[in-house]
C-alpha cells in the first residue's frame, strides 16, 4: 500500500450542513482550526470541501495536501478552489481530465477559449466529465470551470480511468466514471509527491478525491466487456484495459506511478494500429 492516505469522500453523504445567514461572513484571517471552533462557522458553507475539512478535523487530521477531482460543468472543483483560496487553506486543487477533453489545455495553456474541441473528441469519453464536443470553453457561459483556482492538472487515458473503476470495484469500492479518473490521478500524484512513510497520519501525504457517483449506472457500459470492446476498440479494447488494471494494481500494492507504468506497458503496437486503420473490419 502507498505510504500515504488517499481518502475517498462520497460527494453527497448527507453530512453537509445547509448554509444560513452567516454564509460569507468569515474573514480570510481565520485559521483552519478556527473554521470549526463553535462560533457558528460550521454552518458557513454547503461547499463539499467544508464537509471534507469537518470530517478530517473530527479525526484529528489536518487539511489534505491535495484535492483531486474531474470537471463536468467544472462547478464542483471550482467551488472547492474558491473556498481553498478564500480561507488560505494549504491544499492544492488538482484537475483530473479525461483523454480527449479540452479542459487540461484550457487550464494549463489558456487554449480553447475561442475554438472548440470537436475535431479532437473521441467517443465515448468518461461520462459526466470533460468538455470537448460543444464549442469553446468560456467561463460563466459554456463552463463553470475557473482556471485561476486550479493549481495542477492531469490528463488520463480513458481506458486507464475505466480500468481504475474495475480495480476499485475489486477492492470493494463501487464508483463511477469520475471516481475511476480521480483515483488513478491520485495514485499518480501520490507516487510523484510521496514523503517518508510514517505511522502518524498527520505526517503522511493526504490526498482527498471524490467518489461522485456509484457504479450502478455504469453496469451496462463501463463495466460491460462487450460495450468496452466495441466503444474502446480504437483505444486498444479489453487487452489494454487489463494491462491498465495491472498497472494500477501494481501501483496500489507497491507504489510507483500507474500513469507512467501504464503508458510504457499498455501501448498498442504499431502494426496493430496500422492494421486497424488500413484493413476494413
Ligand atoms: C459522475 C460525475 N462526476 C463528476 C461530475 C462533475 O461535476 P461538475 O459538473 O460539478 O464539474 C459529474 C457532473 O455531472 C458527474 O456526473
Amino acid at each position: 500500500m502507498h505510504p500515504c492516505v488517499v481518502v475517498l469522500v462520497e460527494k453527497f453523504s448527507g453530512g453537509i450542513t445547509k448554509s444560513n445567514s452567516r454564509k460569507g461572513s468569515l474573514n480570510r484571517k481565520l485559521t483552519v482550526q478556527q473554521l470549526f471552533l463553535g462560533n457558528g462557522n460550521s454552518k458557513e458553507s454547503t461547499n463539499v470541501f467544508h464537509e471534507i475539512l469537518c470530517q478530517l478535523n473530527d479525526e484529528k487530521v489536518g487539511p489534505p495536501h491535495f484535492f483531486v477531482h474531474s470537471a463536468g460543468t467544472g462547478g464542483t472543483i471550482s467551488s472547492v478552489g474558491r473556498y481553498v483560496k478564500k480561507y488560505l487553506i494549504p491544499t492544492e486543487v488538482v484537475l483530473a481530465d479525461s483523454e480527449f477533453s479540452i479542459y487540461y489545455d484550457y487550464v494549463v495553456n489558456q487554449r480553447f477559449k475561442r475554438e472548440g474541441g470537436e475535431p479532437y473528441w473521441v467517443s465515448p469519453g468518461m461520462a459526466g466529465t470533460g468538455f470537448g464536443y460543444s464549442g469553446p470553453a468560456m467561463h460563466g457561459k459554456t463552463t463553470s470551470l475557473q482556471p485561476s483556482v486550479i493549481d495542477l492538472a492531469f490528463k488520463v487515458p480513458d481506458l486507464a480511468s475505466t480500468a481504475a473503476m474495475h480495480f476499485l470495484k475489486k477492492i470493494g469500492i463501487s464508483g463511477g466514471t469520475s471516481t475511476g479518473l480521480n483515483f488513478i490521478t491520485a495514485l499518480s500524484l501520490a507516487a510523484q509527491r510521496r514523503t517518508n512513510s510514517s505511522n502518524n497520519d498527520n505526517d503522511k501525504l493526504r490526498i482527498v478525491v471524490l467518489l461522485a457517483d456509484s457504479s450502478t449506472p455504469y453496469e451496462d457500459t463501463y463495466f460491460n466487456f462487450s460495450w468496452i470492446s466495441e466503444k474502446f476498440h480504437s483505444h486498444g479494447g479489453i487487452p489494454l484495459l487489463k494491462c491498465w488494471e495491472r498497472a494500477i494494481e501494481h501501483s496500489y500494492k507497491h507504489g510507483g506511478d500507474p500513469l507512467k507504468r501504464g503508458s510504457l506497458k499498455c501501448k498498442r503496437s504499431f502494426s496493430d494500429r496500422y492494421r486497424r486503420r488500413h484493413v476494413p473490419l
